[in-house]
């Protein structure tokens, strides 16, 4: 999707996602007109991003673009931004400037603009093109990928939404220089989360060389071994989705951590980032696993001491209660009558339930012990 330029073509890495590439490499955030232009052609560009991400990256984006072909569009910045409202907001802003059908929109922001700005593209006019430009960690390794899009309601987060594919995805490591550190450790809880699920020996890789991407002192901050994550990364993310864009299976592997950790994150009012609930909730599914008898004894050991050397908590913050955190994952849209499932590891690097779709129940009383 990159055009003629060859040696721009091969400085990015590119993933097939599965209809859409994802383009990693230094640099290519200036490169984002080029690559918009060729993957969605459209009369006007939309860019849509926060009050933090706007006037650091939106000019650089603007820039390679047609003049006047594109205008930007500005949420406030943070989860509380993902909701019905932004999404009428930008809408009828996108209305009001006379944008229509040949419009493409670019996302360019953390998960929170990429869920928001990919709902708007999924229902203005019926739906018209998206292009992700993640800026966090997180964004570029797991939220900008798979077409889920959405917002969130006063009953829980992303609950409305719909599935819509990106028609590419740019991550440019270069970003995130200004991304603060705890944002970073929260994309690395996922980043392990991918080498836990599917590939052992990135995860001890991550779990050896964590500070080369989390160290607080950026300058110390190792950029190709970073590049090198975000690589890996897409790739997990991507094939699974690839396999499974409807997450009927394989792709309930990515919830490993989440049931535990959304509840977590859920009581904690979201003070808890979403990778600091998932760490803790990688570490507490995988101890009832092993209780279970489904995971290799030690594997939560290992999660936890991975986890704990990024700066990430490990053990269930003392608030919410263990019957709470079971009620909330019973409310969780994800549960279904009797037993709750979950993703469970068998050991780092391969999940249970291959056979039975990923989804392995575990008796409350089991999860209730480990939640204790
Ligand atoms: N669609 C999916 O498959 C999927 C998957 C995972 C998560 N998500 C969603 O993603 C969201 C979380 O995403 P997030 O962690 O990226 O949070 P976010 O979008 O809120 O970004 C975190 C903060 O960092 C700022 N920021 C972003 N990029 C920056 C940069 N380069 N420099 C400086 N500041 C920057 C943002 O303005 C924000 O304040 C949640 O809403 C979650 O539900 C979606
Ligand atoms: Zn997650």
């Amino acid at each position: 999707v990159v055009g003629t330029d060859a040696a721009a073509t091969t400085a990015a890495n590119v993933v097939d996602a599965g209809g859409y590439d994802v383009l990693i490499g230094a640099g290519l955030l200036a490169r984002t007109g080029d690559i918009a232009v060729a993957a969605a052609p459209a009369h006007r560009y939309a860019i849509v991003t926060d009050a933090h991400v706007g006037p650091l990256y939106a000019a650089a984006v603007q820039r390679v673009l047609r003049p006047g072909a594109s205008e930007v569009f500005t949420i406030a910045a943070g989860e509380h931004a993902k909701t019905r409202e932004t999404w009428q907001f930008i809408t009828d802003q996108l209305l009001a400037r006379g944008f229509g059908r040949d419009t493409t929109v670019l996302a360019l922001g953390g998960g929170v603009v990429g869920d928001l700005a990919g709902f708007v593209a999924a229902t203005f006019m019926r739906g018209v093109p998206v292009v992700q430009i993640p800026t966090t960690l997180l964004a570029m390794i797991d939220a900008s990928i798979g077409g889920k899009t959405g917002v969130d309601t006063p009953a829980g987060k992303n609950l409305v939404g719909a599935f819509h594919a990106p028609r590419a995805v740019v991550c440019d490591p270069q970003v995130l220089a200004t991304l603060d550190v705890p944002q970073l450790r929260s994309g690395l809880a996922e980043a392990l989360k991918h080498g836990a699920i599917a590939d052992r020996a990135y995860f001890l890789a991550l779990a050896e060389r964590s500070a080369a991407v989390v160290d607080p002192d950026s300058p110390s901050r190792d950029n190709a071994f970073i590049t090198g994550v975000i690589h890996r990364s897409v790739q997990i993310k991507a094939r699974v989705t690839r396999e499974d864009p409807r997450e009927q299976g394989v792709r309930k592997t990515l919830n490993f951590g989440h049931t535990v950790g959304h509840a977590i994150e859920l009581l904690s009012g979201f003070s808890l980032r979403h990778g600091e609930a998932v760490a803790i909730g990688m570490v507490l599914e995988a101890r009832a696993g092993e209780r279970a008898g489904i995971t290799e004894p030690g594997t939560s050991d290992t999660l936890a001491a991975a986890l704990e050397r990024a700066g990430l908590p490990v053990v269930r913050p003392a608030g919410p209660t263990p019957d709470a955190v079971i009620a909330t994952m019973r409310g969780d849209k994800k549960a279904r009558g009797g037993a709750l499932a979950y993703a469970i590891p068998i050991r780092i690097g391969e999940m249970a339930g291959a056979t039975t779709g990923f989804a392995v129940p575990l008796d409350d009383r089991l999860m209730l012990e480990v939640l204790a």
